[in-house]
This record gives structure tokens, C-alpha cells and sequence, in this order.
């Protein structure tokens, strides 16, 4: 079987890999638009890092894998199809803000349909609202050449940033949706025999294409949801005395209820949380179900809040100036283990303490230093992205980014972080020295027996 991957981003990466890690006996070849990336997973550099990636390209690479800006051949060889291209927010026209920009799925399925010689099963892999794969069908059997069959089906994927590899070879489960006809449930099968070279069948689960396509936008609104809960109480530990982690771990030992996912943070960031449930938000306001569009919507409103609030807390406590104080952010991606930046915390935490006058210096372990200026200096974030530039220092060593700091905020939950020199790091800085530690990871106790003024997420000191 020969298989083709339009998308070589972060899911279509490392999919493909795992894929061709555990089915030797498939051919894979990842395309990409931008040849820049191209070239990135040809060397030995790869464009995204993924713990554990590095070694899966590298043993597949060459042998069952390829990467490559041939669209043409790969398409025109291939049985199957994933489209894995990005389905970001609209940012113009109708449902802008709001709706899934579909041009980059709909390209994709314009360029099958045009180079098509040959039967294929087209997999929906990116996120999209339910019923996209209506218009996928639509635009292939609008341009089908005789004796050509299309195959339509939705295989959302569940991964997560940082544990991009774990989380596809150990799938708590793979979802296969696809038309209720004996063509459509051929296709499932064949789409199923792929991902039963690592992954139990009865893990393998096969819905109606509706059903599999709403399930990926549920399941990201579900983990948003728990996390814009735990982060509401947060306000409450704040102000009333109780410890979120104490209440956290309360709740979450209830087994109806679970533990994961209940940890209160600066805010959650990433790519798609919000743009998912935004395109839910839409859907349902199209249906004419407000309140449920309603409902939804408070997730995005509670993650705003925390985000303004945390990075107003900070600001308060420095006597309510920040203004031509320096400030150390530790922590530039959306989460630890990944270098990705999109929608971080960090970026509104950033800007709020700019836009009041504050210097700030900046370290991320593998968020590389243009990303950042390039997020803070973007339109939507500022208006003077030269003043930006000159009051924000990259550095590519966290002690040399506290000195002579004021304060220092922790806006990603790194591993090294836990384990820094602060007797060093107190030495260095301002006093009085404070620390925002907005992912909870430090030990506090331990920071204000040094000498630190120290503030977190849902505890009051
Ligand atoms: P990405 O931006 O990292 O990668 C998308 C790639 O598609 C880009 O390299 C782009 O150049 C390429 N592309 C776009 N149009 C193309 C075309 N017509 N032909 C060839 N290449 C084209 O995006 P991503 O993070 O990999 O996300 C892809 C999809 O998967 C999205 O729908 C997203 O919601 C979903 N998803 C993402 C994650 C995640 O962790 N990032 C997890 C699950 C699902
Ligand atoms: C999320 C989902 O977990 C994946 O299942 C899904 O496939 C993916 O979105 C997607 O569709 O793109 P991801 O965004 O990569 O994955 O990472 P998460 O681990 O979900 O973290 C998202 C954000 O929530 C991060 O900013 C993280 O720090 C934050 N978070 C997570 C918390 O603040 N508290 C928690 O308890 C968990």
C-alpha cells in the first residue's frame, strides 16, 4: 500500500513517522506547499521538537518514509490520502473570528481532484467542523474523471504537543468515520488495517463520518472545559484561603470525576483549543442552539480571565508599576516539551507587561529567539513593535535573563525550571526579588526562606 500525507506540520510529521515506524510494509511519502519545511525534515535539523521524533525519522527516513514537495507524484501514486493541513480561525468575512477557515483543506482536495488517476480513500486527519467531509465529497465528485472513485473518511487525530510519540504509538483510541454503504465501510477497513499494525482493534473505533468529525471538537472542548473549571476555583482559593492543588486533588480522586487535567494554570494556550471551540461556538450559533453556543463560550471568557488576571496580579504586587522595572519571563511555549508558541499564555502576559513600560528578558529552552519577536511584535499584539524590540532582551540561559531582574514570572511548566540555582538567582536580582510562578511547579516554602516574595495560581501567601 502506498500512502501520501498532505501536511507536514505537527501532526502530519509525527503521524507519518510512527506510521511508517510500525508498518514496514507501507510506503509513505509526507508533502508539503512550504519547501522550506521540506528541506527542514530532510536534515538533521527537523522543523518542530518532539521528544523521541528525532530517532523515529531517523530509523525511517530513506527507507519507508519521504519527504517531499512532489504533490503531484505522491498524490498521483498513492492509495490513500491524509489531508493534515492546518484549519485555522477565519480571519476575514463571515464567521471571522469565529468559523474554521476550510481553504487549505478545500485546496488540498482541489489538487487530488485535479491529479487523480486512480481510486483513493481521502482521510480527513485536520480538525474540522462536522459535515466538512460533505464538501470534500463535493468538490472531488464534482471534478471526478470516469472510472475514478472517491472514498471520504474522517480520522480525527487526538494527539498532544510534547508527547506527540507516546501519545500515537499507546492511542487511548483511534476514531475511523466514514459513510454507512459497502463501498464506505471497505474504506474504514482499510484505513483500520493500518493502525492494527501497533493498536489493538477493540481500541479502534468506527462511527458514522458526522459523529467522528463533532467527537474531535467535543473532546478538545471537554480538556478545555476542565481546565477553565479549575482555573475559576483558582480565583476562589485566591481569595477566600483554600489551595487549588489541595482542592484539585480532592475533586480528582473521585474516580467519576478523574485527576487529569484539573492542573490551574497561567491559562491554557496551543493551537487549538480555542480555535476548536470557536468552530463549535459557530456551528452551533448557525443551528440556532445560542445557548449552547453560550455554554461554550465561557470556556474561551474563564481562559481570558485567568490570563488578564495573572498578569494583573503581577503588576499589583510590584507597587503597581511596572514601568522601567526589568522583568524575567522563564517560558515561552504554549507547554513544556515543544517549542511551539501558538496562542501561549505568555504572549498576553508579555504584552500586558509592555504595554505598562517594562523591560523584559525572555528565555524559552527551544522556542528560538525570532519566534518570539515575531509573536510579540505581531499587529494583533502591539501597534509599536521597534519600542517592543528594544525592550525585549532574548537570552539563551536563564540566569543571565534574571539578573538584575525585579521580578521573575514562570509562564511554562519546564523540567529545568524545578531544578534551577535560586540562592544564585536571588543574589542576582533586584530586592525585593518576586517570583509569579503561573504553572505551580516550585517549591514556594522553600523560595520565601531564601527571601523571595513569591505569588502563584490559587493560593494566597
Ligand atoms: P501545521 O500548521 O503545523 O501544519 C500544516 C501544514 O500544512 C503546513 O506545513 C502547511 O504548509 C501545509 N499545507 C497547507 N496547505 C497545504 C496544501 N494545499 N498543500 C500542501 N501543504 C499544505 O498544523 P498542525 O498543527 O499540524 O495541524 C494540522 C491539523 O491537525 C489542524 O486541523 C489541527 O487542528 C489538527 N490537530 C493538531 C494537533 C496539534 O497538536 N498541533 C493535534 C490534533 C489535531
Ligand atoms: C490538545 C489535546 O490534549 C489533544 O488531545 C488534541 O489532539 C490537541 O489539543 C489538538 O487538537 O491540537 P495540546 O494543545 O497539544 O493538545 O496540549 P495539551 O496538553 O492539551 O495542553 C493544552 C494547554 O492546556 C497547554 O497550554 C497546557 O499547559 C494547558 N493545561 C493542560 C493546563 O493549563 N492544565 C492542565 O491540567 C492541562
Amino acid at each position: 500500500m502506498k500512502v501520501c500525507c498532505i501536511g507536514a506540520g505537527y501532526v502530519g510529521g509525527p503521524t507519518c513517522a510512527v506510521m511508517a515506524l510500525k508498518c514496514p510494509d507501507i510506503v509513505i511519502t509526507l508533502v508539503d506547499k512550504s519547501s522550506e519545511r521540506i528541506a527542514q525534515w530532510n536534515s538533521d535539523k527537523l522543523p518542530i521538537y518532539e521528544p523521541g521524533l528525532d530517532e523515529v525519522v531517523k530509523k525511517c527516513r530513506n527507507v519507508n518514509l519521504f519527504f517531499s514537495t512532489d504533490i503531484e507524484t505522491a498524490i498521483k501514486e498513492a492509495d490513500l490520502i491524509f489531508i493534515s493541513v492546518n484549519t485555522p480561525t477565519k480571519t476575514c468575512g463571515n464567521g471571522k473570528g469565529r468559523a474554521a477557515d476550510l481553504k487549505y483543506v478545500e485546496s488540498a482536495a482541489r489538487m487530488i481532484a485535479e491529479i487523480a488517476q486512480s481510486n483513493k480513500i481521502v482521510v480527513e486527519k485536520s480538525t474540522v467542523p462536522v459535515r466538512a467531509a460533505e464538501s470534500i465529497m463535493h468538490i472531488l465528485r464534482a471534478n471526478q474523471k470516469p472510472g475514478i472513485h472517491y472514498d471520504i473518511l474522517s480520522n480525527p487525530e487526538f494527539l498532544a504537543e510534547g508527547t506527540a510519540i507516546n501519545d500515537l504509538l499507546n492511542a487511548d483510541r483511534v476514531l475511523i468515520g466514514g459513510e454507512e454503504t459497502p463501498e464506505g465501510h471497505q474504506a474504514v477497513e482499510k484505513l483500520s488495517w493500518i493502525y492494527e499494525h501497533w493498536i489493538p482493534k477493540q481500541n479502534i473505533l468506527t462511527t458514522n463520518t458526522w459523529s467522528s468529525e463533532l467527537s474531535k471538537l467535543a473532546a478538545n472542548a471537554f480538556l478545555a472545559q476542565r481546565i477553565s473549571s479549575i482555573n475559576s476555583l483558582s480565583a476562589v482559593c485566591e481569595a477566600t484561603g483554600a489551595d487549588v492543588s489541595e482542592v484539585a486533588r480532592a475533586v480528582g480522586l473521585d474516580s467519576r470525576i478523574g485527576s487529569k487535567f484539573l492542573q490551574a494554570s497561567v491559562g491554557f494556550g496551543g493551537s487549538c483549543f480555542q480555535k476548536d471551540i470557536l468552530n463549535l461556538i459557530y456551528i452551533c450559533e448557525n443551528l440556532n442552539l445560542p445557548e449552547v453556543a453560550a455554554y461554550w463560550q465561557q470556556v474561551i471568557d474563564m481562559n481570558e480571565y485567568q490570563k488578564r488576571r495573572f498578569s494583573q496580579k503581577i503588576i499589583e504586587s510590584l507597587f503597581n508599576t511596572v514601568s522601567d522595572k526589568r522583568i524575567a519571563i522563564l517560558g515561552f511555549a504554549f507547554k513544556k516539551n515543544t517549542g511551539d508558541t501558538r496562542e501561549t499564555a505568555a504572549i498576553t502576559v508579555c504584552q500586558t507587561l509592555l504595554e505598562e513600560g517594562a523591560a523584559l528578558d525572555i528565555y524559552d529552552p527551544k522556542v528560538e529567539p525570532e519566534q518570539i519577536i515575531d509573536d510579540l511584535t505581531h499587529p494583533s499584539v502591539t501597534e509599536s513593535p521597534e519600542k517592543v524590540k528594544k525592550a525585549v532582551q532574548i537570552h539563551s540561559d536563564p540566569y543571565s535573563a534574571v539578573r538584575a531582574t525585579h521580578a521573575l514570572v514562570i509562564c511554562t511548566e519546564w523540567d529545568e525550571f524545578v531544578d534551577l540555582d535560586f540562592k544564585r538567582i536571588y543574589q542576582s536580582m533586584m530586592k525585593p526579588a518576586y517570583i509569579f510562578d503561573g504553572r505551580k511547579i516550585l517549591d514556594h516554602e522553600r523560595l520565601q526562606q531564601i527571601g523571595f516574595h513569591v505569588q502563584t495560581i490559587g493560593k494566597k501567601y
